[in-house]
C-alpha cells in the first residue's frame, strides 16, 4: 500500500543541545535533531514523506485532533548494543497496535512495513542520539493526527503521521525499587466498549485526575479497576500487571479495557517458556489483598515498556495498606527485568525473533533517499 514511498531527508544544520550527563535524561524531556513526517489526503495517499529538522508542527487551529481528539500514538525503544549495533524489540507489535489503534478510532492507518522503514530511517539518521549508558535508551514516539480543518464531529480526510525521538534515561535511577500503589475505587481508565485497548490521548487525559489523587497521597501510581463492579484489577498507570503465587502467575485478561502491552505479551511467553504457568484470568482486589494477607501471593510488578519490570511493594485500598514481599523485589520480577533488557541489547539468544539489529545497507536502500 504505501512501500514504495520515498523518504525525502532535510540534513538539520543546527546540533540540539544533549544533556553530557545521562542521569539527566529522565523521560521524555529530550528529543533529537530531525523528526520523520508524510501527510495523507484522499486524492494522493501518504505523501510529502520527510525526514527533516525538529521544529514545531504547522497545523490548523481548526484540526479535527484539536478538538475531538482522533489522535493516536506508539511508544517503542531503540537500544545500542554493547558491540555498537543498534536494536529494535518487536517493531512489528506497536505496528499492529498503531494500526488497531486507528481503526478504533475511525482513523487512517500505515502498514507495517511503511511503519518499519520510517522508525528504522529515523533512528539511523539520529543515531548519535542513542545514549551508550546501561539502561538508557533512544524512546520513539510515532503519532497520527487527523489535519482537515473543519469543526463537526466526523472522521478526518486528512492525516498525518510523524515520529520523533529522544534519550531516556535509567527508570530506575535509585535501583530497581518497588512502587507504592493507590488502587482507585471511584474513578476508572476504561470502559468495556470504550477506548481501552486504543493508544489515544484520551485515556491519559482522563487518567490525570486520579493520578493527582494518588500523587497527593504519597504514591507513584493508581492501580485501575473495572468501570461496573471496582472489583477487578485492570493496569497499573500506564503498565499491565502482574501476581505471582507459589504455583503460577496470573494476569488479567485483554477483554477490551486494557492495553495489550508489547511487555506483557513477552512476559507471558517468557515465563510460559520457562516452565511457570501464566493464568490470563480476571483477579479481584479482594483476592489480591487475600492472598497477600495469606502469604499465597508473594509477588506483584507491573509490565511496560519505559520501565520495562516495575515491582509493586505497596498496594492502599480504602485507606488500608498492603505490603507484597516485604516490599521488595521478587525473585521473578528481577529474572525478567535481567533477561529482557540483555535481550534487548542484543545479549540474549533470540529464541523468539524478537530483536532486530538495525542493517544500515538495508535501510539506506529501503528509505530511497532523495536529498
Ligand atoms: C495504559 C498502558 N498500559 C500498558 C502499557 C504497556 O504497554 P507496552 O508494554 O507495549 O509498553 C502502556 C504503555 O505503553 C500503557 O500506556
Amino acid at each position: 500500500m504505501n512501500k514504495n514511498i520515498a523518504i525525502r531527508r532535510v540534513r538539520s544544520v543546527h546540533r540540539r543541545a544533549k544533556p553530557t550527563d545521562t542521569r539527566e535524561l529522565g523521560f521524555g524531556r529530550y528529543f533529537s535533531d530531525h523528526f520523520f513526517a508524510t501527510e495523507f489526503d484522499r486524492t494522493n495517499g501518504w505523501n510529502l514523506t520527510r525526514i527533516e529538522p525538529m521544529r514545531p508542527l504547522q497545523i490548523d487551529a481548526a484540526a479535527i485532533c484539536l478538538h475531538y481528539g482522533q489522535e493516536v500514538f506508539e511508544g517503542l525503544k531503540a537500544y545500542r548494543g554493547k558491540d555498537n549495533g543498534i536494536y529494535l524489540f518487536r517493531w512489528r507489535r506497536n505496528a499492529a497496535r498503531l494500526r488497531n489503534s486507528c481503526s478504533r478510532l475511525m482513523m487512517e492507518t500505515v502498514d507495517e512495513e511503511f511503519f518499519g522503514r520510517a522508525v528504522k530511517t529515523l533512528v539511523l539518521v539520529d543515531q548519535d542520539w542513542i545514549p551508550n549508558e546501561p539502561d538508557c535508551s533512544l524512546y520513539i514516539r510515532p503519532t497520527i493526527i487527523a489535519t482537515d480543518p473543519f469543526l463537526g464531529v466526523r472522521a478526518g480526510d486528512e492525516y498525518a503521521f510523524y515520529i520523533i525521538v529522544g534519550p531516556v534515561g535509567a527508570y530506575y535511577p535509585g535501583g530497581f525499587n518497588p512502587i507504592r500503589i493507590w488502587v482507585s475505587d471511584e474513578d476508572v481508565r476504561a470502559v468495556k466498549g470504550g477506548l481501552g485497548e486504543a493508544k489515544t490521548a484520551a485515556n491519559y487525559a482522563h487518567s490525570l485526575c486520579a493520578q493527582q489523587k494518588a500523587t497527593a497521597l504519597g504514591y507513584s501510581q493508581v492501580l485501575w479497576l473495572d468501570a461496573i463492579h471496582h472489583q477487578w484489577v485492570e493496569e497499573v498507570g500506564t503498565m499491565n500487571i502482574f501476581f505471582r503465587t507459589k504455583d503460577e502467575v496470573i494476569t488479567p485478561p485483554l477483554a477490551g479495557t486494557i492495553l495489550p502491552g508489547v511487555t506483557r505479551d513477552s512476559v507471558i511467553t517468557l515465563c510460559r517458556h520457562w516452565g511457570i504457568p501464566v493464568q490470563e484470568r480476571p483477579i479481584s482486589i479482594d483476592e489480591v489483598i487475600d492472598r497477600t494477607a495469606s502469604g499465597e501471593l508473594l509477588e506483584c510488578f507491573g509490565t511496560g515498556t519505559a520501565a520495562v519490570i516495575s515491582p509493586v511493594g505497596t498496594l492502599s485500598y480504602q485507606g488500608r495498606e498492603t505490603v507484597i514481599n516485604q516490599h521488595r523485589t521478587g525473585e521473578l520480577a528481577q529474572r525478567l527485568y535481567d533477561y529482557l533488557t540483555r535481550l534487548q541489547r542484543g545479549e540474549e539468544e533470540d529464541v523468539f525473533g524478537w530483536v532486530e539489529r538495525i542493517d544500515h545497507q538495508e535501510i539506506e536502500e529501503l528509505a530511497r533517499w532523495k536529498e
